[in-house]
């Protein structure tokens, strides 16, 4: 299968490249894209041999052209909208973080591709138009985030109308236990440093205020076609189980694997037969407990805030997705506290019009007014 790698240089795309390297002879690439990091790519090009190397950036473009890699270098998002939509390309990763990668990954599945999302940023602020293009277009989306992988094969070969819960699991973060008293006091370093998976950095805060679960739930209805009530979320620490989906006759089925991207990743790959993907093997006895624990709202206030986002038009949850973009990325600049992310994306929510959107000017629309808002108050907030 011939692949083109979106955000290949971040931590998602070097699982994949792992996994591809295991198995060279299944797989092989056609585009690697990657934004500005330079050093990474010049090795990964060497390693993968792909067709075309692509920086978004058009200076770390110029930067690797002068390496004299073995294959062509371009520049710029169009180029990787090109590299997405060839006629050669079979699967795209969609692994760039944020939603300037949503273009690269809707003109995937426009062409009718077969995607792996994990740019989780594209269904929360754009599902509607995803479903509407992979219906048009035949295109296959296939989840990557280990919470939706793990649905999506506890749904396999199963009734979808007997679902009558699914449950999305949450590790809780590095900040689980930590005196909410003291949270305003927390550096971008200790918020990054997440204490089960090994992630960029803009998700792994997204995990410390438990943002990422909420994008994961807009996620799943768009993935899974379930309402909002059937949705919810439990704190385990150990993140062992993945998620659980529950049927109408009392079973429950849930996944387990140890925390590796590798695991879901294999799976959207390949699913028969899977693959070998390096993953270690699970050892339940050694591990000895799995606990579980009902998600305080109080210190996770996204997990409120989601709530309702979830119950209101797609508008909302652009609006949520791009204040935390702002908001998430003025931490790491220590210009907003830790404590200041959620209330500024509540505060944004608050004052956008909830709607549905038709195509993607609308989306980028309320997205724009969703930043700049936010923009606005974190230039108010005393750090
Ligand atoms: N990591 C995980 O375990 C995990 C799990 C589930 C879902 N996800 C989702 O997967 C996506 C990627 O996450 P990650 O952890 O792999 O992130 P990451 O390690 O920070 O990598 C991000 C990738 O996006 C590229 N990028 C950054 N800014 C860009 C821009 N302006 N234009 C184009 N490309 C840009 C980066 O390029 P350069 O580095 O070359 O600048 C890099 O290749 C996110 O949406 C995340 O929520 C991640």
């Amino acid at each position: 299968m011939k692949l083109t790698i979106l955000g290949a240089t971040g931590s998602i795309g070097a699982s994949t490249i792992d996994l591809m390297l295991r198995h060279r002879e299944r797989f092989s690439c056609y585009a690697l894209v990657g934004h500005r990091n330079v050093a990474r790519m010049a090795e990964l090009a060497a390693l993968v041999e792909p067709e075309l190397v692509i920086m978004t950036d058009a200076e770390a473009a110029e930067q690797l052209h002068r390496q004299g890699l073995a294959c062509p270098v371009e520049s710029g998002m169009e180029a990787a909208i090109a590299a997405a939509t060839a006629d050669r390309v079979e699967m795209v990763m969609a692994a760039m973080v944020g939603s300037v990668g949503i273009p690269a990954a809707l003109a995937a599945v426009q062409a009718g591709k077969r995607v792996g999302l994990a740019n989780k940023e594209c269904l929360v602020t754009a599902g509607r138009l995803f479903v509407e293009a992979a219906k048009a277009s035949g295109a296959e989306i296939v989840p990557v985030d280990s919470e939706h992988a793990a649905v999506w094969q506890a749904m396999a070969g199963h009734d979808a109308d007997s679902v009558t819960k699914i449950v999305l699991t949450a590790s809780g973060g590095p900040f689980r236990d930590r005196d909410p008293s003291t949270l305003r006091e927390v550096t971008p370093e200790q918020a990054v440093a997440h204490p089960n998976w090994e992630m960029g950095a803009k998700i792994s805060i997204d995990s410390a205020t438990m943002m990422n679960k909420a994008l994961e739930l807009i996620e799943a209805r768009w993935l899974f076609d379930v309402p909002a009530d059937r949705l919810s979320a439990i704190i385990h620490p150990q993140s062992i189980i993945h998620a659980m989906v529950h049927y109408r006759d009392g079973s429950v089925m849930a996944h387990l694997g140890l925390p590796d991207m590798r695991c879901p990743i294999s799976y959207a790959l390949q699913q028969h037969p899977r693959l070998e993907s390096g993953v270690g093997m699970l050892d339940l006895a050694s591990i000895g407990t799995l606990q579980f624990e009902e998600v305080d709202e109080v210190r996770f206030p996204a997990m409120r805030l989601v709530r309702d986002v979830l119950a209101g038009g797609d508008s909302l949850a652009i609006a949520l997705n791009g204040a935390n973009e702002v908001a998430n990325a003025a931490f790491r600049q220590r210009r907003i506290r830790f404590t200041d992310i959620v209330p500024l994306v509540e505060a944004v929510v608050a004052e956008t019009p909830s709607e549905d959107v038709a195509d993607f000017n609308a989306v980028q629309a309320v997205d724009a007014s969703a930043r700049s808002l936010a923009e606005a108050m974190v230039m108010r907030t005393i750090y």
